[in-house]
């Protein structure tokens, strides 16, 4: 195992099927200035919005394709489109830089937004906001969180995207805990789950260790 595998072939990723993690190495240089304290709101959005589209790339290899020709200028060409209707699942806030980055590349998607945070002295979930429309009209959804910590928010949020009646969720994020993956692998083991990195462990405040601190104060500029 070279260097690069031992920084991010967490052992999670080798074990759980559902469990991929980037070894793309833009992925990896991206999201070590994402980490530093010294990159401001500005540049810290910037990267979310790159590791997110990279990520989507490495996470949508699977999407489904129908048969199209078009014209070039000299002749008939057989070709491919998207044959998906994508929806895009942000948790308010710090999910609203990854989803407007995808939709940058997939501009036919659907977003609606998910409004969770995690309460400070539980570190459970409180749903916010949802108007999801009443029947699904989506073929693949996917949840964007940059940070996945105790696993709270995300299994919160499949369990309404199932309750809506999707049929096909991934979820994406930047940073996670080892701690939230086993709890989102183990209360939805049929979610894949796509991350640039899995960290050492969750401190006592429930905060990603190393991490990158919140990852919606850094990219709005509070806290
Ligand atoms: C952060 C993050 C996730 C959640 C992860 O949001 O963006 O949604 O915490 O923690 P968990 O895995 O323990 O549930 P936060 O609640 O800070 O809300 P914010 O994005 O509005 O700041
Ligand atoms: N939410 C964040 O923004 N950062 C963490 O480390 C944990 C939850």
């Amino acid at each position: 195992m070279n260097e690069r595998q031992a920084y991010n072939l967490h052992p999670l990723a080798r074990t759980l099927a559902q469990v991929h993690v980037s070894q793309h190495p833009l992925v990896l240089h991206k999201l070590t200035f994402l980490r530093s304290k010294f990159t401001e709101p500005k540049k810290f959005r910037e990267l979310v919005r790159e590791i997110a589209q990279l990520l989507f790339y490495e996470a949508t290899q699977d999407l489904a394709l129908a048969p199209l020709t078009v014209q070039t200028p000299l002749n008939d060409c057989a070709g491919f489109e998207i044959a998906e209707q994508i929806g895009l699942m942000p948790i308010l806030r710090a999910g609203l830089g990854m989803s407007e980055a995808i939709l940058e590349i997939v501009p036919t998607a659907h977003v609606w937004h998910l409004g969770l945070y995690r309460d400070h002295q539980t570190l459970q979930p409180v749903t916010y906001y949802n108007k999801l429309p009443a029947q699904p009209d989506i073929d693949l959804s996917i949840i964007v969180d940059p940070m996945l910590a105790t696993g709270g928010s995300a299994i919160a949020a499949v369990d309404i995207l199932k309750r809506w009646g999707a049929s096909r969720i991934k979820f994406l994020g930047l940073i996670a805990a080892p701690e939230g993956v086993q709890a989102l692998n183990n209360t939805h083991p049929d979610i894949p789950i796509h991350l640039a990195v899995i960290d050492s462990h969750l401190n006592e405040l429930g905060y990603i260790v190393p991490g990158l601190g919140d990852a919606g104060d850094r990219q709005f500029g509070t806290g």
